[in-house]
């Protein structure tokens, strides 16, 4: 198959966009939630996969475990806003899931969600990621990515990081509207990569408490151990090893997994600097979110 050229940004309502995520717009915003939905939103290379994996676990886990050997995750958990032809979208995914309840993935910001969601009053969980490693994972991501804009090199994607000329737009707005939007939803339960990484064991009994779930401890063991990175890394059904548009021999998908790893890639300068700027969003002035990112464990 011959390879589509690298898509180009432009600017959509405000935000940074490629056209494999704004292409389906009126099916997207028209999207008919349920009530049982469960949305998981997060900026890119925050660990949607991660928590997609554990929360497909925790409810399909045992009801039909061949679900997890035979189908792989981004079709158990379709990504609403895409349309990448010939592949069907995400809302037509979503629509035939038969799974229920069903488990849906985003990275779009807060404003941007179609209102059925908010209607239906559906649970939310959102992942944050310190913007150091989240930036990094981005840049390996995007060189690896065919269907991610050309990064340029290190230096220049670091600065469009920092102007929040991404897709999906800047990381400073998503995760702060998203911490806003708690006000007006309660169902939201906003997680951290961080904390994840940290116990998992301890997350997952939150999120279950979130979800109203209560799983048996061995079961809860099986998915703390099956969902920790070197496991995840295996599984051809998580690790996106079927996707042909990656090329894995610029980088995994499953990279790394690990907090603290932007120290192997900005200068002293380059992290200055992103400091500064970082002192200088006035989103970013709001302790209650600010102090919960960890750059470091
Ligand atoms: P790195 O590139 O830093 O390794 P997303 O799923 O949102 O695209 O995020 C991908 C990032 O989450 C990658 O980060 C990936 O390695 C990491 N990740 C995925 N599964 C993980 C796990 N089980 N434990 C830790 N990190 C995980």
């Amino acid at each position: 198959m011959e390879e589509p050229p690298r898509p180009t940004l432009f600017d959509f309502h405000g935000v940074s966009m490629i056209k494999y995520f704004t292409d389906n717009w009126d099916n997207l915003q028209n999207f008919k939630a349920r009530p049982d939905d469960i949305l998981i939103a997060t900026y890119p290379k925050a660990g949607t996969t991660w928590v997609s994996y554990i929360l497909d676990l925790l409810y399909f886990g045992q009801t039909s475990p061949q679900h997890q050997t035979s189908k792989p995750l981004h079709e158990r958990v379709p990504f609403l806003e895409s349309i990448m032809p010939p592949h069907p979208t995400g809302t037509e995914l979503a629509d035939k899931l038969p799974t229920s309840p069903r488990l849906i993935k985003t990275h779009l910001p807060v404003q941007f969600v179609p209102k059925s969601f908010w209607e239906q009053n559906c649970r939310v969980v959102y992942v944050a990621r310190n913007a150091k490693d989240n930036a990094v994972s981005f840049y390996h991501f995007d060189c690896m990515n065919k269907l991610q804009p050309e990064p340029g090199d290190w230096d220049s994607f670091l600065n469009r990081f920092m102007e929040g000329k991404m897709v999906f737009g800047s990381w400073y707005d998503h995760v702060n509207g998203w911490w806003e939007k708690q006000q007006t939803h309660s169902k939201l339960h906003y997680m951290f990569y961080e904390d994840l990484v940290e116990d998992t064991g301890a997350q997952i009994d939150r999120l279950c408490s979130f979800l109203g779930l209560s799983p048996s401890a061995e079961e809860k063991e099986r998915i703390t151990t099956g969902s920790q990175f070197d496991n995840m890394k295996k599984d051809k059904m998580a690790n996106y090893s079927t996707f042909p548009l990656m090329d894995f021999t610029v980088s995994p998908f499953m990279r790394k997994g690990k907090v603290g790893d932007w120290k192997n890639h900005f200068t002293e300068a380059q992290s200055q600097h992103f400091d500064e700027d970082y002192k200088t969003k006035k989103m970013m002035k709001n302790p209650t979110l600010t102090l919960r990112f960890r750059t470091e464990l």
